[in-house]
């Protein structure tokens, strides 16, 4: 089938107005932290499930690559498109169904943004067990698709945890519609856990049934300081004992992305609570319900714990715009992902093993490259550390070189985690950028097991091919 035919049957599905090409295309940008044109043959914007289904219907026949694509917020290259891929973009199937409140769940189309759904489920007295700084812009298919963790991981799970049902496009144009409500439903293979975490490689998540949690409205939030690792771990299994449940977040930042993000100078910058020059930095938050009285539970909690000089120095927030000062030390990556070249990673490894290895990877970058910064933070309850490395880029640097030196940073950051027990990806998936690592987390037995799997749904290998392995 040629392209003006393709395009025309598209037209002919979700209407002309829904197929866009050329500058429509690359007016967007590739993704939030790349600004270059997005490149793709076009871009289809379906309605409806049905709308997709017959898309995928045709796609299939004419051999045609489709990626799919959410709020283009993920890290790994995993909705990379090339000139010749069709872009399915889910941003007009973003609707959200009343809340049940009594069977705490909600219902919303696949392109329904993460913070939209956290507000409806709010608003109805409840609350969605799922978190991220990219909530503004990221989509519920897209968290789904790449099992995204976040900052709530530690009390509710990762995205799948959130997941009650789900409908998919399968390759050909099948619709597996398993828009299963029930908390408990052992009916036979649970098929959803296929596509979740799948990086839109087996199917096209287009509506799914999300889980609720009740509201915890009462809310207690510190920044931490500390002299040693030592102390943050402590401190983590202190808390988690002492609130009794009610631990919603514990994020470590390590000193160097601490002072860069308070660094006022810099735009976009938060201000210190506290002196910028200790070793490492938490922010710590409870949350439970009035009758918890997290207030009380929480600064006495904190108490003792500066008592028994696991924390060196804290500030609890009094109000709403210092809880948000705080969150954006942690949350705002952007000034970090302004040095060039940047290489920016997502693992994980047992809490206990974090320091040793953190030091191990400095030491070796800085036998390449003394000058080179190194910015730790991460999940700390979750074993996950995102790590982002910036060698010093004196003058402009070829392609090829930067492949070279991105290529020596992952060689010192992946390898020493496959004896550690600890995983190439914690939360950001594979895509593309990970994908020679993959045998590294994953046995032989198990990358041949996912290669069957997508040659079974996906035989003509349309669906985001070349994405998590080959
Ligand atoms: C974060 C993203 C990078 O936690 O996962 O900041
Ligand atoms: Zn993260």
């Amino acid at each position: 089938m040629d392209r003006d035919t393709l395009y025309s049957r598209l037209a002919q599905i979700v209407g002309p107005e829904h197929v866009l090409t050329g500058a429509d295309v690359s007016a967007r940008a590739t993704h939030f932290w790349d600004a270059s044109p997005l490149t793709a043959a076009a871009i289809v914007r379906p309605a409806d499930t049905a709308q997709t289904a017959a898309v995928l219907k045709l796609c299939h026949e004419a051999g045609q690559v489709v990626v799919t694509q959410g709020g283009a917020t993920g890290l790994v290259k995993g909705h990379a498109s090339t000139d010749n891929d069709l872009l399915l973009s889910m941003e007009r199937m973003n609707d959200i169904e009343p809340v049940d409140f009594t069977g705490r769940t909600v219902t919303v189309g696949a392109g329904a943004i993460l913070q939209n759904v956290q507000q409806a489920a709010d608003d109805a007295g409840l609350q969605l067990g799922l978190d991220l700084g990219a909530r503004g812009s990221c989509t519920i298919g897209g968290n789904i698709s790449t099992n995204a963790g976040g900052l709530a991981v530690l009390r509710y799970g990762m995205t799948r945890e959130q997941v009650l049902g789900l409908e998919v496009v399968l390759p050909d144009g099948t619709i597996l519609s398993s828009l299963n409500r029930m908390m408990k439903n052992n009916a036979g293979y649970d098929l959803k856990q296929l596509f979740i975490g799948s990086e839109g490689t087996l199917g096209v998540i287009t509506r799914a049934v999300l889980r609720l949690r009740p509201a915890t409205p009462a809310l207690a939030t510190a920044l931490l300081a500390f002299d040693r690792f030592e102390q943050v771990s402590a401190t983590l299994g202190h808390l988690s004992h002492a609130l009794n449940g009610t631990l919603d977040a514990f994020e470590v930042i390590w000193q160097p992305f601490y002072a860069l993000n308070t660094d006022t100078e810099r735009e976009g910058s938060s201000q210190s609570p506290l002196p910028r020059d200790y070793a490492l930095y938490a922010i710590v938050e409870s949350r439970g319900s009035e009758s918890d009285a997290t207030d009380d539970q929480f600064e006495q909690a904190l108490g003792s714990a500066l008592e028994n000089e696991l924390i060196v120095d804290a500030v609890i927030v009094q109000s709403e715009r210092e809880r948000q000062n705080i969150w954006h030390i942690r949350e705002h990556i952007d000034i970090a992902l302004q040095h060039d070249p940047v290489f920016v990673y997502d693992i994980s490894l047992p809490i206990a093993d974090m320091q040793p290895y953190v030091d191990s990877v400095l030491t070796q970058l800085q036998q390449r490259w003394p000058d080179v910064i190194l910015y730790v933070y991460g999940h700390l309850a979750d074993g996950n550390l995102h790590i982002l490395v910036a060698p010093p880029a004196e003058q402009e640097l070829e392609a090829e070189e930067k492949a070279r030196w991105h290529e020596f940073s992952n060689q010192l950051i992946y390898q020493p985690l496959q004896s550690l027990g600890g995983s190439i990806s914690a939360e950001h998936g594979i895509g593309l950028s990970k994908k020679p690592y993959l045998p590294l987390s994953r046995s032989a037995a198990e990358i041949s097991l996912m290669q069957s799997l997508k040659r079974t749904l996906d035989p003509s290998g349309i669906l985001n091919p070349g994405k998590i392995f080959d």
